[in-house]
């Protein structure tokens, strides 16, 4: 999708009237190119309105946008796809390393999840990338500015004026340049993706990183009888995050714990939370481990259409993700 168009009002759209447009903005859609973030069954309950009047909503933004040439078609051909991807801009991790395994660093326009068993580094990470994104291009940032997504509790501020300060920032600019959100439950937390698109516009984000996305899932839907269920949303909140990253140009980092699988007996007895839906849906998923040494951990990349396997090492030291010193 271009970017172009992205400023058309609701009220524009053939159809919508004082008060559907009243009723978007109040849900936090205020363009029409918004409208296309959203699936007619969800619209339908965010707006108090059928599926049917829902679905001829974003039949008609689709339209609308297609007909002034602001969309291509959803068929895209693979020099178009190449081009695409050649539009994506990347974040450092910190590490050499990391950023020649991901092919440049963290990508925008996509869901990049890290996934690991507890003191892995996934909340290292995301505060590292909360500052480097912040950067100038020049260094390896987007000269843009971060929301942190915490669900967890562990989002650190002092951790991140340890981080700015090692890497020779301003440590007050740096952490008013990041807006953090705690998420209290799965209701919650889909409410705040909700408010995502307008807290990016309107706060100049390159980054989003969600720490964790999936754990509170995994605490309020326990046992099988609650798996549907549980998939269900999941698999809505990974549709958002990937039409957001698309849409805003932004790089939205998740994090996953692992679960134990006791019944296997070979190989690595581990697998992130939330099955196939969470595996299909991310762009590029990434495995983290320990490794011996102290603060030593190691990243390999699972399952990429454009990365070939492989793994790397990197560190976890004061100034947040670096390479080991060797
Ligand atoms: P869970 O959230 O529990 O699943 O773990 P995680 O993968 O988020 O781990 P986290 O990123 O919190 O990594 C924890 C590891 O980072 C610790 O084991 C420490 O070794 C290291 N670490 C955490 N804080 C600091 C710090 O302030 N300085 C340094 N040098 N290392 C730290
Ligand atoms: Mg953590």
């Amino acid at each position: 999708m271009s970017n172009e168009g992205l400023d058309i009002d609701v009220r524009e759209l053939p159809g919508v009237g004082e008060v559907t447009a009243r009723k978007l903005k109040e849900a936090g859609i205020y363009t029409v190119r918004e409208l296309l973030l959203y699936s007619p069954i969800y619209l339908s309950e965010l707006l108090n309105i059928s599926e049917e009047r829902a679905e001829k909503l974003v039949i008609t933004a689709h339209d609308f946008l297609r007909e002034r040439g602001l969309i291509s078609d959803d068929f895209i051909s693979a020099e178009e796809l190449l081009e695409k991807i050649k539009r994506r801009r990347y974040i450092t991790t910190g590490s050499r390393n990391l950023d020649n395994l991901l092919k440049g660093g963290i990508a925008t326009q996509a869901v990049t999840e890290f996934y690991g068993e507890f003191g892995s580094g996934k909340t290292q990470l995301c505060h590292t990338l909360a500052v480097n994104v912040q950067l100038p291009e020049s260094e390896g940032g987007l000269n843009q500015n971060a929301i942190y997504i915490d669900t967890e509790k562990t989002f650190s501020p002092s951790r991140i004026v340890e981080i700015a300060t090692a890497k020779g920032l301003n440590p007050s600019d740096v952490l008013k340049n990041i807006i953090v959100a705690r998420a209290y439950n799965t209701t919650h937390l889909l409410l705040l993706i909700k408010m995502l698109p307008e807290k990016i516009k309107s706060n100049n984000v390159g980054l989003v990183a969600i720490d964790s996305a999936v754990a509170p899932f995994r605490a309020e839907y326990l046992g099988r009888g609650k798996l549907a269920e549980r998939q269900q949303l999941l698999n809505r909140l990974m549709h958002d995050l990937i039409r957001i990253a698309e849409l805003y140009d932004a790089a939205i980092v998740i994090t996953n714990q692992v679960q134990a699988q006791p019944d296997i007996m070979f190989g690595d007895p581990t697998k992130p939370v939330g099955g196939h839906v969470v595996a299909h849906a991310v762009t590029y998923r990434i495995y983290l481990r320990k490794a011996k040494q102290k603060g030593l951990r190691i990243a390999s990349i699972v399952d990429s259409p454009e990365h070939p396997p492989g793994e790397t090492l990197f560190l976890i030291s004061e100034e947040g993700i670096t390479d080991p010193t060797t």
